[in-house]
């Protein structure tokens, strides 16, 4: 029998895509918030403030997206730290554009240790909401500032590795539709080849879950990739694309990273979050 979940937020760019995603869903259906052990939460920061937590108090699930609970709750990407998930009914998942470039850096971050990183994002309009941007705004034009975007970037890959090193962020809103795109430059503590770096990017995927990709990080040898309109929809809008991997004269390797925001980055990441809890908890799921 399927499990009634529930989406808070269901007319924005996260709740319509969460709708979307859970439509023939194996484990879930949907169902009103009031029949759901667990709720999918995609509104605004100030409202998730004061809605999630009494939810999450009455022993419901909340797989929150927005940013407010990221410093007292466990912020979860499945593939790489499901072990911060607790007895806290309250989860969220990290910034969309984290989720960008965290999934490629975490398989070298385990075998060589992140000394220093630098970001700058190129990140896609829906990334703003349903109501973020005037098509006359972006149009022909990048705005070079997202409100506390970079305090994100600088803050959660730390707290998702378990981690202490310095991080330079610049985010940039760009004219792309869908997908968050990210330029890094990055210094390991232990030297790393292109060929141990390559061969990190081709490990399987530790979980075998629905919306799992069976490799979450894809390299793309060809020149020019990856592209938003190519390659955001790879496994789904699960997938992470990866490509232009090459020595850097001043931090030591860079490359070029891409995700789906509002999938990977939003609803099909805490759709991840809740098959693993599901599957890690088995029959005690959803008891209240
Ligand atoms: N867009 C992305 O790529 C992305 C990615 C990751 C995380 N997020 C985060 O996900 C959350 C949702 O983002 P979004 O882009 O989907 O925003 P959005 O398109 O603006 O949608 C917001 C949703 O919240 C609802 N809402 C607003 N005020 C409410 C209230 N007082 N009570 C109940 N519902 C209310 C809206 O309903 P109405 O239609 O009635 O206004 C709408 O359904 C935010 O916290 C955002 O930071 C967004």
């Amino acid at each position: 029998m399927k499990i009634p979940v529930g989406v808070l937020g269901e007319t924005g760019v996260i709740g319509r895509q969460y709708v979307a995603l859970l439509r023939d869903h194996p484990w879930f259906k949907l169902a009103s918030t009031e029949e759901a052990p667990l709720i999918f939460s995609a509104i605004p920061n100030d409202v998730a403030a004061k809605l999630e937590p009494p939810l999450a108090k009455k022993g419901i699930w909340v797989i929150s997206s927005a940013a407010c609970h990221r410093e007292t709750s466990p912020v979860i990407i499945p593939e790489i730290n499901p072990h911060h998930i607790t007895e806290s009914r309250l989860i969220t998942k990290p910034n969309c554009a984290t989720q960008s470039f965290l999934l490629p850096l975490a398989p070298l971050h385990k075998i060589a240790g992140i000394r220093s990183l630098s970001v700058t994002t190129m990140q896609a309009i829906s990334g703003a909401g349903k109501r973020g941007l005037s098509a006359s705004a972006i149009h022909d034009n990048v705005i070079p500032y997202i409100e506390g975007e970079e305090d994100k970037l600088e803050t959660e890959p730390l707290k998702i590795l378990e981690a202490d090193f310095p991080i330079s962020a610049h985010c940039n809103r760009v004219p792309v539709m869908h997908g968050h795109m990210a330029c890094v430059s990055v210094s390991f503590h232990k030297k790393l080849t292109r060929e141990e770096i390559l061969a990190a990017w081709e490990l399987p995927s530790p979980l075998n879950l629905p919306s799992a990709p069976k490799y979450p990080v894809r390299y793309l040898d060809e020149p020019g990739r990856p592209q938003p309109r190519l390659d955001r929809d790879l496994d789904g809008g699960m997938g992470i694309t990866v490509g232009r991997l090459r020595p850097c004269p001043v931090a030591e390797w860079r490359f070029v990273a891409l995700s789906h925001n509002a999938i990977r980055g939003g609803a099909g990441n805490g759709i991840l979050i809740a098959e693993y809890l599901k599957h890690s908890r088995g029959n005690d799921f959803g008891q209240t």
